[in-house]
């Protein structure tokens, strides 16, 4: 039996580009995996695309980008099960605009909701879950918030808070058992939308699979930590 057999997660943003690799991971590996999203459409493509897989996939439509809306998710939820092993929030996604100084407010405020109001939501509404089970908490960030991106700074700026707030969420931890983790994805990634057109990149499944690893090792590897991942590491691994 794989280590994430009889496991309930949520992967926020799982209907993503990204995400669809983690849910992929945990329901290759036997899990129970929850997918809330504003996209139907995205949801039944998700639904054909992981036919083959073991574990049971549970798509949830409802909106992410409230707390309302949030609620209203982990209510559906918890209907399912009593308890969420771990939160996987792969959240928001990098765009390409102007320098920072020609950046309109209208793109700032987007850039900030969708890759940072999103996390707050997010941990706001599902944090408590995971402290109540001493599981893993996991962000998905990108390499903008250690290394300034050329005409990504809102991005960047969001990518950078998005590391103080996992600092947060550990320091403010009430159950000590709780692992909080940034997965920093170094590389572009390939998807089902976009073929890989270098061997330095990863593919989503690949990310999926290692941030499913991150949540089964043993949590002093991880906890509190922001882990780079680039090929070597990741062929490093041999998963
Ligand atoms: N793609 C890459 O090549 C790459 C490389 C390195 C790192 N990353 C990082 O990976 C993460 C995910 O990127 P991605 O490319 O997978 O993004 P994506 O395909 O655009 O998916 C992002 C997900 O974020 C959710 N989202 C967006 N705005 C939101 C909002 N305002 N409120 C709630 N949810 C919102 C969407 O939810 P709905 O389903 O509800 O619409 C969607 O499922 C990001 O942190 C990105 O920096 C990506």
């Amino acid at each position: 039996m794989s280590p994430s057999s009889n496991r309930s997660i949520m992967v926020a943003g799982g209907a993503g580009e990204i995400g669809e690799g983690i849910v992929r991971a945990y329901l290759d590996r036997g899990a129970t995996v929850f997918v809330p999203s504003r996209n139907w459409e995205m949801l039944d493509t998700l639904v054909d695309e992981l036919r083959d897989v073991n574990g049971t996939f549970v798509p949830i439509h409802d909106r992410t980008d409230t707390f309302e809306g949030a609620l209203a998710i982990k209510d559906k939820i918890l209907d399912r099960t009593d308890h969420i092993d771990v939160v996987a929030a792969s959240l928001g996604g990098v765009e390409l605009g102007e320098r920072l100084v020609d950046t309109r407010l209208v793109e700032w405020e987007n850039v900030l909701r969708d890759n940072l109001t999103s996390h707050f939501i997010t941990a706001k509404i599902f944090f408590p879950l995971v402290e109540e089970s001493g599981g893993h908490y996991v962000m998905i960030n990108f390499s903008g918030g250690e290394q300034p991106l050329w005409n990504a700074g809102p991005v960047s700026i969001a990518s950078a808070a998005q590391f103080m707030m996992k600092d947060v969420l550990c320091e403010e931890a009430r159950n000590r058992e709780t692992a909080v983790t940034s997965v920093v994805v170094r590389t572009p990634v390939s998807t089902r939308a976009r073929e890989k057109q270098d061997e330095g990149w990863l593919s989503c499944e690949q990310v999926g699979r290692y941030v499913a690893w991150t949540t089964e090792e043993g949590k002093d590897l991880v906890a509190g930590r922001t882990i780079p991942l680039d090929k070597e590491t990741y062929d490093a691994l041999a998963m």
